[in-house]
């Protein structure tokens, strides 16, 4: 069966997934595994007062999360944190509600990807942001063991090392988190 690569993964001057040096993790770009999936809310999303639940919106970021969590791994992932659920702006029933991932950090077994949803007006086509999550995903096997990701993160623009620092920080204070059983 002939198979089609992702645009993101071919399109650009820099090939996408980059070979290893001797020792080192191959790197996949942040464009390779990002994901936006789009939603419509219907009337099972909807809550009392007409407005989308907030479990689902956090179910949508958290499948957005793992669909580029597995693309990077290449297998399979666990949700171990997440961080952020602040609902900024209403949806309403029938409403479009974007939700865009991609990973910003990638640790030993674990990467941190960040979540933006928005609801969209169709008639001009701006967005409004509902929320920014972070999400820490876990590379499992079969056993639901941590396991290696086999791939490091490749940075492209400014915008990219910015959000790649801004995560070690947030790696820092998670752990801090920990250790405080909080
Ligand atoms: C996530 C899970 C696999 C981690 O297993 P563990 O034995 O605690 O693993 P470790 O302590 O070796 O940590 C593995 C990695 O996860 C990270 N991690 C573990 N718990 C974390 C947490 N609460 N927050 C952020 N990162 C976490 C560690 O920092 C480590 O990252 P690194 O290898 O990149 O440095 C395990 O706790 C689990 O299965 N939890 C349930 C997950 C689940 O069912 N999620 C669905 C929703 S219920």
């Amino acid at each position: 069966m002939e198979k089609d690569a992702r645009p993101e993964a071919t399109s650009g001057a820099v090939p996408a997934t980059v070979p290893a040096p001797a020792g080192q993790r191959a790197e996949k770009t942040v464009a390779e595994t990002a994901a936006e999936v789009t939603h419509t809310v219907l009337y099972q999303d909807i809550n009392g007062v007409g407005r989308l639940y907030g479990g689902r919106l956090m179910e949508w970021i958290d499948e957005a999360a793992a669909i580029v969590a597995r693309r990077h791994c290449g297998g399979s992932v666990t949700t171990a944190c997440i961080d952020q659920l602040q609902f900024r702006h209403p949806a309403y029933r029938n409403d479009i509600v974007d939700v865009v991932a991609r990973v910003t950090y990638v640790g030993n077994t674990s990467l941190e990807v960040r979540v933006d949803s928005y609801v969209e007006d169709v008639r001009d086509g701006s967005r409004e942001k509902i929320n920014r999550a972070f999400l820490t995903l876990v590379h499992v096997d079969e056993l639901g063991r941590p396991r290696p990701v086999p791939y490091g993160l490749r940075m492209l623009t400014d915008e990219e090392r910015s959000e790649h620092d801004d995560a070690l920080k947030r790696l820092e204070l998670r752990k801090l988190r920990r250790e405080e059983h909080y």
